[in-house]
């Protein structure tokens, strides 16, 4: 064990990781953990975790901040204001997404996002790449260029007109993907199934928010999920599916990886805490509640529960699409707004640790460490973020947060840090709180005051994902383009 000072000790804490759940304390040097023991001498600051719970902070790797839509939107959330409210909401990376629309030039996006983020953010993050135009330079020179940053992992929509991708332009990404070891993240929606839908309700006078819910049908996800899971099985390349919605879409995606097939998973807490009731809320309230995939009925929230049990759900992430119910975003032309026209999304990045602590740890259903699994550490394998974020262990980013167990609090607006205006959770009783959340051995916030200030937060390069998450099980057997196309061919 070091000799030198800690900067931090943690002590008497419950510490709990994705395998344990044990007591020692943490001590902290330049940022990082530099021992984990009992009976460690004092730091130079020095903090009593008794009764507390001490877990590794939170990743979240789906959120939407300064961003804007595909209908051309900007979210509610800069970079300031989204990472404070992440902070205190016990994540202390987030992964959120630097968006190209057609026409873009990849390294002008990257760039952009870039010099925003590093002037606001208050904690660690890293990004996605939204691809809405894949060309040949897009292909052959900018996504490698962005991989090489540690820009490792990309979104593509299969639904929204303007972001969409043909299937053509799918098995080109996926391609690329598998050529330089990225992860595809598929947001799988039918569009067409969708619009036919959509086109007809808004023509029968059925406009109001519930027929966001009726025009994007599970269906639609389901199928378009299948359709990912074929494409990436011709191309021999690992995806994941995002904020997955419906019991059936979670079949699916079982059945995939029964195959042997590096399928991987998402869901988020609008999916587990949200039906399709509250997009029936009296008035234009319900649009508060609208996002894609829609949430479904008791039967799919408790089918998303099941997916995290068992595995087929691998990361819990927030999709915060910050949006305020204003002609900025939910309302642009007020009370005459239609589903079609309102920016989908809802906002929670800050409850999304809380509501699984209190609904899932508290009520005995997910043990903690299966929590932190869902909360840290399977994003940063999944991100290639591991192991110097997502655990507590000797080298590691101190990014740690103190739980406690048994502050209970009713969810109001008003205790949030977002900028977006309302909750979907107002009202909610929660029970477990983020009491300290510490981001590179630096307390980010205590006692519900913030302790950081924009910039502190760091870029974080990330590797290609784990291995593991890319093996090819389908093998040069079945896979006609590793057989022909990718170095494989003998003739
Ligand atoms: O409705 C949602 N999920 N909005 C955010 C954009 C996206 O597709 O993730
Ligand atoms: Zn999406
Ligand atoms: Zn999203």
């Amino acid at each position: 064990m070091t000799d030198l000072p800690f900067d931090l000790t943690i002590r008497h804490a419950r510490i709990s990781t994705a395998t344990d759940t044990f007591e020692a304390d943490v001590g902290v040097i330049d940022g990082r953990i530099a021992a984990i023991a009992k009976g460690l001498r004092p730091g130079r600051q020095d903090i009593d975790a008794a009764g507390y719970w001490l877990l590794p902070g939170g990743i979240d790797s789906h959120c939407h901040i300064e961003q804007l839509s595909g209908m051309g939107v900007m979210c509610a959330d800069d970079f300031y204001s989204g990472t404070v409210s992440a902070a205190f909401g016990g994540t202390t990376t987030i992964i959120p997404f630097a968006a190209q629309h057609r026409g873009d030039q990849i390294p002008e996006v990257l760039a952009d996002y870039s010099r925003r983020a590093a002037e606001k953010a208050v904690i660690d993050y890293g990004f996605h790449l939204i691809l809405a135009d894949p060309t040949e330079q897009a292909l052959q020179i900018d996504l490698p260029g962005a991989i090489a940053q540690g820009i490792t992992s990309f979104k593509i929509y299969m639904t929204y007109e303007r972001m969409m991708l043909t299937d053509y332009q799918i098995l080109d990404v996926m391609d690329c993907a598998s050529r330089h070891g990225a992860l595809v993240m598929v947001h799988a929606e039918n569009n067409d199934m969708i619009r036919w839908l959509a086109r007809r309700l808004v023509e029968g006078g059925m406009t109001a928010p519930k027929y966001h819910g009726v025009s994007h049908t599970p269906i639609a996800e389901s199928e378009a999920t299948n359709r990912a899971v074929a494409l990436a099985r011709l191309m021999d390349v690992p995806i994941l599916i995002v904020h997955v919605a419906s019991k059936e879409t979670v079949s699916v995606i079982n059945a995939a990886q029964a195959l042997g097939l590096s399928v991987h998973a998402e869901s988020c807490p609008q999916y587990l805490f949200l039906t399709a009731e509250d997009l029936d809320r009296p008035g234009l309230e319900g649009a508060k509640y609208c996002c894609s995939p829609p949430p479904g009925d008791a039967a799919s929230q408790e089918g998303i529960w099941q997916g995290f049990f068992n595995g087929t759900l691998q990361v819990y992430s927030s999709d915060h699409a910050p949006y305020r119910f204003d002609e900025t975003g939910k309302l642009p032309r007020g009370d005459q707004t239609t589903f079609k026209e309102m920016a989908n999304g809802v906002p929670g990045i800050e409850l999304r640790l809380p509501l699984l602590f209190s609904e899932g740890v508290m009520t005995g259903r997910l043990s903690i460490e299966r929590f932190v699994a869902l909360t840290s550490t399977n994003h940063a394998r999944m991100y290639g973020l591991h192991p110097r974020k997502g655990t507590i262990a000797i080298g590691s980013d101190a990014d740690l947060v103190l739980w406690d167990p048994e502050l209970e609090r009713v969810v109001s607006y008003d205790m949030l840090h977002d900028n977006v205006g309302y909750t979907p959770y107002e009202g909610k009783k929660i029970r477990g709180w983020p009491q300290m959340v510490i981001s590179r051995g630096k307390v980010v916030v205590r006692d519900a005051q913030l302790h950081a200030s924009p910039g502190d937060g760091q870029f974080i390069a990330r590797q290609t994902p784990e291995p593991v998450l890319r093996k090819r099980l389908n093998g040069d057997s079945s896979s006609v383009v590793r057989k022909y196309f990718t170095g494989g061919a003998s003739s």
